[in-house]
């Protein structure tokens, strides 16, 4: 085996460095784009769970995934769960696309039907079941791909306890929503001093995020979605900690078209998946248009130009789930507008 010097071995990961972002772009250039729901409904009726944009597939996608699954009627998620469900270190989205059921997070109960939206807050035990005669279709999408990055991928699951990493250690590691939680929160108060000080708030900092994480918003019903007008069009915030969430990493909006209009053109430093929840139109990115229909899933590459097209009769509505928060969180954030929407 060729041995290498430490200073081969310093150049070449030196220059791994100095290249990566530009073997990144070509990378984006490259990502899938378009995902047709003729097709993901063909694998649907056999499997009831499919993988769309995920980063094991191939995506270029490092933050976010998105899947489509079906719970039969009378049936729920998970088919054995019976207490806790399952609980997990990503910020997660569910969006019910048809049927009817209900939800228990944390101990709470949430009814919801088509059009309506879960923002389950982290590390909370949750079970959804399909209370109707109708099969429930929902997407979700979650942040496990940063999560599987930063080492901090948590999953626990009631039908598999030898490998729960927290649950197991008693009634207080299971109700916490913090990974390892139950700590309190004067316990880190010694000294009369600043730097004490800012040691007892980081101490604290857990049990603080908990209390956050439960009074935030969980459940959108579609009714209360509120669109106005902005540069890009139509918008209405779903999924944002300005209007009641405690999300960091995954926010939501719905972008509304009239027929025969478009929205307006950006681009970002963060990932976005889009689920076509009414309409059909045409999606330009950078240099490339694809034409999509209701249920089709387009995967937006960083920092690529696009703009949507209302083809249709029909009002376009498009689910925008993005990871910037996450990346707001990790000053990363920048947003470019280009043309403004042409109905605002
Ligand atoms: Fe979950
Ligand atoms: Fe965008």
């Amino acid at each position: 085996m060729e041995v290498k010097s430490v200073k081969e071995r310093n150049t070449e990961l030196m220059m791994h460095s100095v290249k990566f972002a530009k073997d990144e772009q070509a990378r984006r250039k490259g990502q899938e784009i378009l995902f047709k729901w003729p097709d993901i409904e063909k694998q649907l009726g056999e499997h009831k769970h499919i993988y769309v944009v995920d980063a094991r597939l191939g995506s270029n996608n490092h933050t976010h995934r998105l899947w489509y699954d079906v719970i039969p009627p009378h049936t729920e998620e998970g088919q054995e769960w019976r207490g806790l469900g399952h609980r997990h270190t990503v910020e997660a989205i569910i969006y019910f696309l048809k049927g009817k059921g209900h939800s228990i997070i944390d101990g709470v109960r949430y009814d919801w039907g088509p059009g309506d939206l879960l923002s389950v807050p982290m590390f909370s035990w949750h079970r959804h079941v399909n209370d109707g005669d109708e099969p429930v279709l929902r997407i979700a999408s979650t942040t496990g791909p940063l999560s599987l990055g930063l080492g901090q991928a948590v999953y626990e699951d009631e039908r598999y306890p030898e490998f729960w990493i927290y649950a197991q250690e008693g009634e207080d590691a299971r109700k916490t929503l913090i990974p390892g939680g139950g700590g309190s929160i004067e316990n880190g108060k010694v000294g009369n001093n600043r730097a004490a000080e800012m040691y007892a708030e980081q101490v604290a900092f857990a049990m603080h995020e908990e209390q956050l994480r439960r009074d935030s918003k969980v459940l959108v019903k579609q009714k209360d979605l509120v669109f106005e007008p902005t540069a890009m069009g139509n918008l209405a915030y779903v999924v944002d900690p300005r209007i009641g969430f405690h999300a960091k990493a995954l926010g939501v909006v719905m972008a509304e078209i009239p027929p025969d209009k478009r929205s307006g053109a950006h681009r970002h430093l963060y990932d976005e998946i889009n689920l076509i929840v009414g309409g059909k139109g045409k999606v330009i990115v950078e240099d490339k248009t694809f034409d999509f229909d209701t249920l089709d899933v387009l995967s937006i590459p960083v920092f690529q130009w696009h703009q949507y097209f209302n083809t249709g009769t029909e009002p376009l509505r498009i689910l925008g789930i993005n990871t910037r928060l996450a990346m707001d969180n990790l000053g990363l954030s920048l947003t470019h507008q280009g043309e403004h929407a042409d109905y605002v």
